[in-house]
């Protein structure tokens, strides 16, 4: 019951990894806001919680509709945790295609949104004395391949804003830091297919099969093994730990797949059999 007396605002809290992490802080005794712009789910995740949560509508990438997110939360008691990690693929064209609106609409979803999000936190938690903010990058922050150029810079942004952020905030008492998932079973995929309902359950499962062989943590990775991270990085428990990151990957980060992987070929396997050795 780390969070008992605390108040939480999770974004994309309606599915995956937000909608895990608001579960977790009410169960740990946080009165959790959970924002979204699906609003079916939100409301659902909200009844479901039996007053613990509860659900307001607010696009991320509208930065009017963020700063009202936050006067809600100030007008409900006060903020004290704050979980940036609404988000989706955005664009899928590559560094020669894509266009310049593609690359705003992209960053306006995945960084605009998180630093505002502090920005519009950050006087809320200072009333109060201080408090702890978690922003979601990913695995892609680190490496090509892993997600879309502009996704994959965004997130390398959103590292970036953490460490900048938690060297200003300190003062106020205020910690910073972010969760890098790796990959993660959640609708992300399936949604940015643009697959829904049976259909993105259906295709959710055969994903989660392959994410087990994914990386070297034989199993799928789950958006609680990410809400765990980040209620630790918010609690008490992480009182001396600021401006940083916890990478969430079940070693997806480790080294090139031969490293782990015993079915797969390695370099002197490669090159054997290319030379008839
Ligand atoms: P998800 O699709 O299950 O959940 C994302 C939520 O964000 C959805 O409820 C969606 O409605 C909401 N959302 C999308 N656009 C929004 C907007 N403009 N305003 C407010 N809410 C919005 O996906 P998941 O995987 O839980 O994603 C959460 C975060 O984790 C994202 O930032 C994503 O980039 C990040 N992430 C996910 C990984 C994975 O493997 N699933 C890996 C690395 C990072």
């Amino acid at each position: 019951m780390r969070f008992t007396g605390k108040r939480a605002v999770v974004t994309g809290a309606a599915s995956g990894i937000g909608r895990a992490t608001a579960l977790r802080l009410a169960d740990e005794g946080a009165a959790v806001i959970a924002a979204d712009i699906d609003e079916a789910a939100g409301a659902a995740l909200a009844d479901a919680s039996e007053g613990r949560i509860a659900f307001r509508r607010c696009d991320v990438t509208q930065p009017e509709e963020i700063e009202a997110l936050m006067a809600a939360a100030d007008a409900a008691g006060g903020l004290d945790c704050l979980v940036n990690n609404a988000g989706a693929g955005g664009s899928r064209e590559r560094i020669d295609a894509i266009s310049a609106e593609e690359w705003d609409r992209t960053h306006a979803l995945l960084l605009r949104s998180v630093a505002l999000g502090i920005r519009y936190a950050a006087p809320l938690m200072t009333k109060r004395g201080g408090g702890a903010i978690v922003n979601t990058a990913s695995i892609a922050a680190f490496q090509s391949g892993a997600a879309p150029i502009a996704y994959s810079v965004a997130k390398a942004g959103v590292l970036h804003l953490s460490l900048v952020a938690a060297a200003e905030l300190a003062q106020h008492n205020i910690r910073v830091n972010a969760v890098a998932p790796g990959f993660i079973t959640t609708n992300i995929f399936t949604s940015a297919l643009g697959v829904s309902g049976a259909a993105q359950r259906q295709a959710n499962a055969v994903i989660a099969g392959a994410a087990a062989k994914a990386q070297p943590i034989a199993r799928a990775g789950r958006p609680e093994d990410i809400a765990g991270a980040i209620a630790y990085l918010l609690s008490d428990d992480a009182g001396f730990v600021t401006g940083t990151h916890i990478l969430v990957d079940g070693g997806m980060a480790v080294g090139p797949r031969h490293s782990w992987d015993p079915g797969s070929p390695g370099i002197f396997d490669m090159i054997g059999k290319a030379a008839g050795l």
